[in-house]
């Protein structure tokens, strides 16, 4: 640890990026002295609203390349949408019509889809709504959602990875007037925060690095520079004492257990889906690749405190094998970015008792259960890169794994069967949480979900209804949401049919 912080300081001194060779650099940023290297304000994605054409609300987006600079003199290649690197955060209203036209600017097919929201299945963005270079595709439906932070990436079947690493993927905030009555702070940029955390790898040339190796396959991608809105080493000056944050965990592959370094006390009033019940005390919170949380935290004059990760208490499973050590060695804490007050800190800091109520299902209502076990083939199958599967079967374009019947409340069972987490996420639909391990769960899941951990050996099973949209022929997906496993098939396909 302590050779590895003198390497990072004297590669820093150096101000190269050239330095940051793998030697675990996101590691060892948690020290002392780690708060000077955390001074770079922290960049917030432009806010596009779109405009109002014939009851419509359109929003112009454009895929295409960039140059960003992370650190250093450096540059490095980047993708974004309608900017060098990620793209904007879109903001709607519940009950609006919007009109998203996505134009591929790049030398290659893409897509862009829309996780977490309740839509069309062919406007979904997923794997069959391809967009070739040069052309446009306009997405168009009805937000029926409330008040909730989703989010938009890319869905390029065995691309998504390279191409959400690259920098396509955005927010997308869905605003109705019982969360405007709660008085939340919602001034964007001001008490009202989005953090898309990302972690990323750099080669010597500043241009990114990924997945150069079979770890990175197996694993998931994991970075070692965190990013935060592309920020590195990310600074925020804290205008406000009560300051929401929308936190998207919009890695490929880390988990993250989020706590602030003073661990203070924070309030969860989100998750994936939209606002809780009752606002959530907690300490430190989990997010895996895809979810989000919405949290507020207090803050006081003089406050200068690190956000970070700590390292997620080990699960012994007799499983777990060499994988499992794998990911325990990789597990270090580290800084992911610096809150420090102005001394003019103003606003009220009253936060709401009650949220509203999410919506729910009850057992008694569910027509079937379905079963999905995750599997991972171990040894020669994964030294080929092949056994990412879902119930066995590794994605096919052309099969359908599930035909859902319009409106039915349905439990879906996820088993993982193999030795580490993975995060499972549904399209078009938000569900709720009824077991994990057949406990029920914490309070701060106690909301709308579309994408959760299932860590290994774990059974967890989620109550939802396909709702509004059903087509025969055109498939939402079912993944993990560890991009580099979803790319190599872990992932199903399921229409809703009326
Ligand atoms: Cu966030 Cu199928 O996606
Ligand atoms: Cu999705
Ligand atoms: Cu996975």
């Amino acid at each position: 640890m302590h050779k590895t912080r003198r390497q990072f300081l004297k590669a820093a001194s150096a101000a190269g990026i050239r330095l940051l060779t793998p030697l675990g650099f996101i590691g060892i940023v948690s020290a002392d002295e780690s708060a000077s290297w955390f001074k770079n304000p922290l960049k917030l994605p432009a806010l596009q609203t779109g405009r109002i054409y014939n009851d419509e609300r359109v929003i112009d987006l454009s895929l295409g390349y960039g140059n960003s600079a992370f650190l250093g003199e450096r540059t490095t290649p980047t993708v974004g949408i309608n900017g060098a690197y990620l793209g904007p955060v879109i903001r709607v209203r519940q009950g609006e019509n919007v009109a998203l036209k996505v134009t591929n600017q790049l030398s290659e097919p893409s897509t862009l889809h829309w996780h977490g929201l309740n839509l069309p299945a062919a406007m979904d963005g997923g794997p069959h709504q391809v967009i070739d270079p040069g052309k446009t595709w306009t997405s168009a439906f009805k937000i029926h959602q409330g008040a909730s932070t989703q989010w938009y990436h890319s869905h390029m079947y065995h691309r998504t990875g390279i191409q959400v690493y690259y920098g396509l993927a955005g927010l997308f905030y869905i605003d109705d007037p019982r969360s405007d009555a709660l008085n939340l702070p919602s001034d964007y940029g001001i008490d009202d925060i989005p953090l898309v955390l990302q972690d990323r790898s750099f080669n010597e040339d500043g241009s990114f690095r990924y997945a150069s190796s079979m770890r990175d396959r197996m694993m998931g991608m994991m970075g070692q520079l965190m990013l935060v809105n592309g920020t590195a080493f990310a600074h925020f000056k804290v205008n406000k004492r009560l300051t929401r944050l929308r936190v998207l965990n919009g890695s490929n592959a880390r988990i993250y257990n989020l706590e602030f370094a003073d661990q203070r006390e924070f309030q969860q009033i989100a998750t994936d889906g939209g606002l809780l019940q009752r606002p959530v005390s907690m300490r430190s919170i989990v997010l895996a690749p895809g979810e989000r949380a919405e949290i507020l935290v207090l803050f006081s004059p003089g406050d200068d405190v690190m956000l970070r990760h700590k390292p997620l208490p080990k699960r012994s499973s007799p499983s777990m094998g060499m994988m499992g050590n794998m990911m325990a060695a990789n597990d270090q804490p580290f800084d992911i970015m610096r809150f420090e007050t102005t001394p003019d800190l103003s606003g009220p800091q009253k936060i709401p008792t009650q949220l509203i109520e999410p919506r729910s299902w009850s057992v008694s209502e569910v027509a079937r259960t379905r079963q999905f076990t995750l599997n991972m083939q171990m040894g020669m199958g994964m030294m080929r890169g092949g056994g990412f599967g879902i119930n066995g079967r590794s994605m096919d374009m052309d099969r359908i794994d599930a035909r859902v019947p319009l409106g039915d409340v349905e439990i879906w069972e996820i088993v993982n069967d193999s030795p580490m987490a993975h995060p499972f996420h549904i399209h078009n639909t938000q569900f709720r949480i009824l077991d994990r391990g057949g406990k029920p769960p914490q309070a701060n899941e106690l909301g709308l979900k579309d994408t959760v951990l299932i860590n290994a050996g774990e059974r967890v099973r989620v109550i939802t209804q396909f709702e509004h949209y059903a087509d025969a022929s055109s498939p939402y997906m079912f993944h993990c949401h560890i991009l580099e496993h979803e790319d190599a098939g872990m992932m199903g396909q399921f229409v809703v049919v009326a």
